[in-house]
């Protein structure tokens, strides 16, 4: 009985070491730095619409393109598949439409275009949770 206590004390103590020891490599702040890439999309994304409404096209493409380097970074590739990859692609294009729209002035041009990059954002989140279940 003595034996298997000491024996299971050690067990959960070597659990912890390399518990830690793991968490380490893994570079906590790393996963900051990436969710906090990840979150920078956002600001950009709500100043579109707010360009949109005001009628402001260099507004909407700056913040497009502002989005469009956070994809270039290399943060954004946090997922290493062919799908991400895709989803990226497709997520660009939706981008360089919208930038297209906002050269040629075209105020509905530019709203179905942000609608479409919306899409997107939405798409590509519900493939990462759906690849987590
Ligand atoms: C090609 C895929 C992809 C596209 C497109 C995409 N994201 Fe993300 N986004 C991610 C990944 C991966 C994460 C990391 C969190 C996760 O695993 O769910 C994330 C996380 C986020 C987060 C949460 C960050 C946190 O604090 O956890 C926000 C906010 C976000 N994205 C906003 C956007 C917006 C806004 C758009 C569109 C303008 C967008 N994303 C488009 C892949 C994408």
């Amino acid at each position: 009985m003595r034996i298997k206590t000491v024996a299971l004390f050690s067990m959960i103590a070597l659990v912890v070491v390399v518990g830690s020891v793991w968490s380490i490599n893994q570079e906590p702040g790393d996963k900051v730095t990436k969710a906090a890439i990840m979150r920078l999309k956002l600001e950009p994304a709500k100043k579109i619409l707010e360009g949109i409404t005001l009628g402001d096209f260099q507004a909407v493409r700056k913040n497009a393109e502002q989005i469009r380097l956070l994809t270039l970074d290399e943060s954004w590739m946090l997922v290493q598949t062919d799908d991400y990859r895709q989803q990226t692609k497709n997520f660009e294009r939706s981008l360089n439409l919208l930038n297209r729209m906002c050269d040629e002035k075209d105020i509905e041009g530019v709203t179905l275009a942000y609608m479409q990059v919306t899409m997107r954002c939405v798409e590509c989140h519900q493939r990462m949770r759906d690849l987590r279940k």
